[in-house]
């Protein structure tokens, strides 16, 4: 740069992980303007938005099948009858954010048309609907293109769009993209494959994220896909729906995409849910560990008595406290002890931490060498912990 010039000035993006909701997991190709607008309605109205949920994402299927003579995109007329810069102002006087979605390859994953080779021409044009967020999926992807290069395209166009637009990278986790995805701009990187509503899912996705914590940091955060909490089976196709999860089990996901800093993307239908739903998803205490401002990874502490079947997760919070989580992914209840000898603090110390449940948001006691909780089958409980002398 010479003296005199100024850097225009950008907004930093996602410097912790975003939040908001996604139509595909209950819509899928199922998707209007108006069930749009009345799920920012929602948001904007029900606490959702100050809780956090700020971006309304419109995902596969939102396009005609053919670009026009001039390679445009086209928004589908009978879907979408007002375009695209309409809904994207309804969204805007929410006080909410509007993304959308394309794919680095010929099509998109459902048959629409994707991206490749036309990167800084739809950026723009996302730019001129008024876009703040883009998942970027990776179907139809030429075998002879490397992934790494085609996000590296979008990232650039995106960059350089002349809009501060999120760039959210769907590579299901192929070719290592955890290594290389930061350096592509993007803001969040899908790590593993689709998300389905079943307790199956999450406990896969968890075990294969756990030992990837390290690449997830501020400004590029690992995706562990949208969330299927209150969807009860209610997918919007045979493969997301599944079977459908307990309350309890919703909770657990919750909770662990909390602790693993995941963006945490809602998947249900946010117009029909339960007051049980719009506890997990609205529990201020979970959000604030997810949304923590260090964004420090978890690490993993056997818990006592050995479990194979559980786990306790720390994170490191700013200002010192810790955020403890046990998780019992088993089939019946568990005694789980943290020793906090494990968490750096040695018994000449003279310290021990003080518990708050972040379930029931009350304090639940000071404790000097170790902490024991009672953990149902599939459950969680995660506290708060401050170090206090003794
Ligand atoms: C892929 C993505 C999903 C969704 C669909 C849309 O499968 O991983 O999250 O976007 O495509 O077709």
């Amino acid at each position: 740069m010479k003296e005199g010039d100024k850097m225009e000035a950008k907004e930093l993006l996602c410097s912790v992980p975003p939040m908001g909701w996604n139509s595909w997991n209950t819509f899928t190709d199922h998707i209007d303007e108006n069930m749009v607008r009345e799920t920012a309605d929602v948001i904007a109205e029900n606490g959702l938005r100050d809780a956090g949920y700020e971006y309304v994402v419109i995902d596969d299927c939102w396009s005609l099948k053919n670009r026009d003579s001039g390679g445009k995109l086209i928004a589908d007329p009978e879907k979408f009858p007002n375009g695209m810069r309409a809904l994207s102002d309804y969204i805007h006087s929410k006080g909410l954010k509007f993304g959308m979605y394309s794919c680095c390859g010929t099509r998109t994953c459902a048959g629409y048309p994707g991206s490749l080779e036309h990167e800084f021409e739809d950026a723009a044009q996302f730019a001129e609907w008024g876009v703040d967020y883009l998942k970027y999926d990776n179907c139809y992807k030429p075998a002879t293109q490397e992934g790494q290069m085609l996000y590296r395209r979008m990232g650039l166009a995106l960059a350089n769009c002349g809009r501060d637009i999120v760039f959210s990278a769907c590579q299901w986790g192929t070719d290592d993209v955890h290594k290389w995805i930061r350096s592509t701009g993007a803001q969040l990187f899908r790590s593993g494959p689709d998300i389905q509503d079943t307790w199956n899912s999450v406990n896969d996705i968890v075990n294969a994220q756990l030992d990837k914590q390290s690449h997830s940091g501020n400004f590029c955060h690992n995706d562990m896909d949208m969330l299927i909490v209150g969807m009860y089976g209610r997918g919007g196709n045979e493969y997301i729906s599944a079977g459908g999860c307990t309350d309890e089990e919703y909770q657990t996901h919750f909770a662990l995409w909390c602790m693993m800093n995941s963006p945490l993307m809602i998947g249900c239908d946010v117009r029909k849910m339960t007051e049980k739903t719009k506890e997990i998803l609205m529990n201020r205490d979970l959000i604030a560990i997810n949304q923590d401002p260090e964004c420090r990874s978890v690490y993993r502490l056997e818990p006592f008595p050995p479990n194979p079947d559980a786990f306790i997760l720390v994170k490191p919070l700013y200002g010192g406290d810790l955020a403890v989580g046990f998780f019992n992914m088993g089939d019946s209840a568990s005694n789980m002890s943290a020793i906090f000898w494990d968490m750096g603090i040695s018994r000449a110390a003279k310290r021990g931490l003080s518990f708050y449940d972040c379930l029931k948001h009350e304090q639940a006691g000071t404790y000097a060498e170790d902490f024991t909780c009672v953990v149902p089958s599939h459950g969680c409980r995660v506290y708060r912990c401050s170090v206090k002398k003794l």
